[in-house]
């Protein structure tokens, strides 16, 4: 059977770095306020004019350059992002444009599960035969989307972009794969207006209802709930078990998630991996922005077996039990 294993890796994040103590001259929060609820430090913005595009092209040539691949052997490319540049054409073929790709592109779109269901996309393409190489990427600025007067939802926020090469091998790779969604509950995070629902309109603006909104116990209450759940079906999957993970590598949404989910999951904390600190919520990026840290770090050994798994609007959420492969950089 063909795998699809992961030969490159890549980041990039907007050279803007926004403290807590910057947000705090622009609501009412604080440096401790943010830091004791989140973890949170600092993240990043993207400028005026920089798109989810640019950091998703960034990304992806930092990713085929660890590869060793040129754009033209590439012959799929997803983008996972829930802040597309524009509703169409999809931020996939504005990547391709950006960057000389001529395969097929297109997005998948999760929230910040969007990574994951993109790596599903991905790896069922490789297995079936029908790619060889596919680019995956998560990008997102969803600062653009918050609202700079709603305390409860702009300190958590960052923007950035990962993105992994995948390709067909003889061994995996990717190992099992759990997926879900659960649509009934769309109000629990969300972007009302902007759609085919509801148009931007001058009401919809004046009423706030382009920016994101969030019921913040509720998505916390889902998550402690979804990453132990849907981590112990993929690794059931792939017939390993907790005890066999190297690395939890978990959407970077809030440290008071991750301490819980290592408690439920009885995993020690250093193995469940945390950059929030300086990065924040990247959405569909944190999870390749997390695996590139500790495999630029020199984190990561052959034969490793990482856990990465997200969660996020829609509801939705899904793991991907991954052996790594790579040689030490
Ligand atoms: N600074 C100061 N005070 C604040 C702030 C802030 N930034 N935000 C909220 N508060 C206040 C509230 O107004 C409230 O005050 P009140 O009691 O006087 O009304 C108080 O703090 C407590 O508010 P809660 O909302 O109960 O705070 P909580 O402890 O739940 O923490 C948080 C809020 C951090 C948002 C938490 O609920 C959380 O992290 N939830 C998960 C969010 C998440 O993961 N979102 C991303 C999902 S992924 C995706 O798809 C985008």
């Amino acid at each position: 059977m063909t795998h699809a294993a992961i030969t490159g890796v890549g980041a990039f994040l907007p050279e803007r770095i926004v403290t807590n103590d910057d947000l705090a001259t622009m609501v009412e929060t604080s440096d401790e306020w943010i830091r004791t609820r989140t973890g949170i430090r600092e993240r990043r913005f993207v400028s005026e004019g920089e798109t989810t595009s640019d950091l998703g092209a960034g990304a992806a040539l930092a990713a085929l350059a660890d590869a060793g691949l040129e754009p033209s052997d590439i012959d799929l490319l997803v983008v996972g992002t829930s802040s597309p540049d524009m509703i169409m054409p999809s931020t996939a073929c504005l990547v391709q444009a950006k960057i000389g790709l001529t395969c097929p592109a297109f997005d998948v779109m999760a929230a910040c599960t969007s990574f994951i269901y993109a790596i599903h996309t991905a790896t069922t393409a490789i297995e079936s035969g029908r790619a060889r190489r596919v680019l995956v990427i998560g990008a997102d600025a969803l600062t653009r989307l918050v609202d700079f007067s709603d305390r409860r939802t702009c300190v958590l926020f960052g923007d950035g972009a990962g993105a992994f090469v995948l390709e067909a091998s003889e061994g995996p790779g990717v190992l099992g794969i759990d997926l879900g969604s659960d649509g009934s509950r769309p109000e629990v995070l969300q972007v009302a207006a902007g759609g085919a629902t509801m148009p931007a309109s001058i009401q919809t603006v004046e009423d706030g209802l382009h920016f994101l909104s969030m019921n913040g116990q509720e998505v916390f209450k889902f998550a402690v709930r979804t990453i132990p759940a849907t981590t112990k079906k993929a690794l059931a999957a792939s017939d390993l078990s907790i005890d066999d993970l190297t690395w939890l590598i978990p959407h970077q949404a809030n440290q008071r998630i991750l301490d819980t989910v290592a408690d439920r999951l009885k995993l020690p904390h250093e193995r469940v991996f945390s950059n929030i600190e300086l990065l924040g919520n990247t959405s569909a990026a944190s999870i390749p922005l997390a695996v590139n840290d500790l495999y630029t770090s020199g984190n990561l050994r052959q034969g490793d077996v990482l856990a990465l798994v997200g969660f996020g609007a829609g509801l939705t959420w899904g793991a991907a039990i991954v052996r790594w492969t790579k040689e030490d950089l």
